[in-house]
């Protein structure tokens, strides 16, 4: 069930963007504040919904589904280093940062693709 992954990984980028958020505070450093937001926003609360949506919608658990899965885990996991390495001024990661967003990008798009697919108007 992609609903389920969806969901379990959003708790689990939830706990690492606010255990994030508490380091800084404890810490007095918010350096990485722009990776904390980007995990907890695509991670935490753009996963979760993701994951409300197809346990909503369970036809649209399709291959396009688990592609969205696999390219928002992976967009994210790239990104997050990437913006690490522009805030910290590590151009070595700056691929990873232009890879990041294109592939969170993409997987964005394929969701409103998913979205409009089985949003249409109510069969009678
Ligand atoms: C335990 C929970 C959390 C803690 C302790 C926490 C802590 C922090 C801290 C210390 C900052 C830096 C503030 C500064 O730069 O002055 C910050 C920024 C931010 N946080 Fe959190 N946060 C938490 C949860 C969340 C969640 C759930 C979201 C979004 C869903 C979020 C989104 C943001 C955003 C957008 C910023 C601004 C980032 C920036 O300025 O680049 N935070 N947070």
């Amino acid at each position: 069930m992609i609903s389920r992954w969806f969901l379990r990984l959003a708790v689990v980028f939830g706990l690492i963007g606010m255990g994030m958020g508490v380091a800084m505070g404890a810490t007095h450093d918010f350096v990485l504040a722009p990776v904390h937001a980007h995990i907890n926003l695509v991670g935490w609360v753009g996963m979760f919904l993701a994951g409300l949506f197809y346990a909503a919608k369970p036809e649209a658990e399709t291959t396009l589904a688990r592609v969205h899965l696999v390219g928002l885990t992976l967009g994210l996991c790239l990104l997050a280093p990437g913006i690490a390495g522009a805030v910290l001024g590590i151009a070595a990661l700056t691929p990873l940062a232009i890879a990041g967003s294109i592939v969170t990008f993409a997987s964005m798009a394929l969701f409103v693709g998913i979205v409009f697919r089985h949003t249409g108007p109510a069969k009678a």
